[in-house]
């Protein structure tokens, strides 16, 4: 008899990193069962949120843009050129290649967890911006960050954009930014992409869109569970969830049980009733003050912050500063 969940011996068929497997059976038998976003991430799951930056009711993608057309001679000015452009989840590599002729950097190099998806996107912009040096590190960036030594320690600018950073918990947000602090030199920076508090209608819609893409990538976390842990999930007994929960100043994404189940994996197996939920993202939306305070409190220094109209969005640069 299985009790609610159980962790049984390694089995020897699971197909991700023992680190991968033990980090996801953990999250499944946490009293809150969790997945991380950044499991949302494989080929298909790319591809989805490509398609979820299209929709009419993910603004970010376009007011993220605007700022960029707006104010991309003014971004220019404050970094200049030659700079190291560091991606930090790149995707499609696409935002990047948009700011090339503005920001004429000497290399480029795009991370991302989502390895295939990133190797196929660069192999495309290496052949449209053949003078630019570029590199794709396949990596998961949320515990460490580890440059390659043939990254040039000079003038690196982290590029964030897609407000990425409210994945984050406010407190890991900062241990996140310092890490990446670590990897500047004196003459080092970040810009940043961030969303920001806005009417919650607005923000719920973003996360639950009428066509249901935004439901199918946050299913299709359960696909690639299934394939890196070798889990039983039944996609069709799962259900999308999104809300804004105003305490805490986010986005919650859940999946949500729609009947009793039982799902085992090799090693550990959870049951769950109907109307249980897998908390899978969490999206923090801050004021631009307190977007700023994030950079200052880790080690950077806010050199401007462009935000569009509707004051939806702020694209921030800042200095590394201090030791
Ligand atoms: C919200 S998408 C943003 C994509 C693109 N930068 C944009 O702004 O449109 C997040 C990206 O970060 C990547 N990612 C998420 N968590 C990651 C992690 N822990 N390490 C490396 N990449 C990660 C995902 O694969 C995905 O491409």
């Amino acid at each position: 008899m299985l009790t609610h969940c159980q962790t049984e011996v390694p089995c020897p068929v699971a197909v991700a990193g023992a680190g991968v497997q033990a980090e996801l059976s953990a999250g499944l038998c946490a009293p809150q069962a969790t997945i991380s976003p950044k499991f949302l991430y494989d080929p298909l799951g790319s591809r989805l949120f490509e398609a979820i930056c299209e929709l009419p009711e993910y603004y970010p993608t376009r007011t993220e843009a605007a700022i960029f057309a707006r104010y991309g001679a003014d971004i220019a000015r404050a970094i200049g050129p030659g700079a190291t452009l560091i991606d930090l989840g790149a995707g499609n590599c696409a935002k990047a290649a948009s700011l090339f002729p503005l920001l004429h950097p000497d290399q480029y190099v795009a991370i991302d967890i989502s390895r295939d998806f990133l190797h196929e996107s660069l192999a495309r912009l290496r052949q449209r911006f053949p003078h630019i040096e570029m590199t794709a590190l396949g990596q998961d960036f949320s515990s460490r960050l580890d440059l390659p030594a043939d990254i040039s320690p000079a003038r690196r600018l982290f590029f964030y954009p897609g407000s990425s950073i409210g994945n984050f918990t406010p407190d890991e947000a900062r241990g996140f930014l310092r890490r990446v602090r670590a990897q500047c030199d004196p003459d080092g920076g970040v810009l940043i992409g961030i969303d920001l508090l806005k009417d919650e209608q607005t923000l719920a819609d973003a996360y639950d869109d009428a066509l249901g893409v935004t439901a199918a990538f946050n299913l299709n976390v359960l696909r690639h569970v299934n394939q890196l842990l070798g889990a039983d999930f039944d996609v069709r007994g799962w259900r999308h969830q999104a809300f804004f929960n105003r305490d805490e100043g986010r986005i919650e994404m859940h999946l949500q049980a729609m009947r009793d189940m039982l799902v085992r994996w090799p090693g550990g197996s959870r049951s769950f009733a109907r109307g249980d939920c897998i908390h899978t993202e969490n999206s923090y939306k801050y004021r631009k003050s307190a977007a700023i305070g994030l950079l200052e409190q880790s080690g950077f220094q806010a050199t401007n912050a462009w935000v569009d109209v509707d004051e939806w969005f702020a694209v921030i640069h800042a200095r590394a500063i201090g030791p």
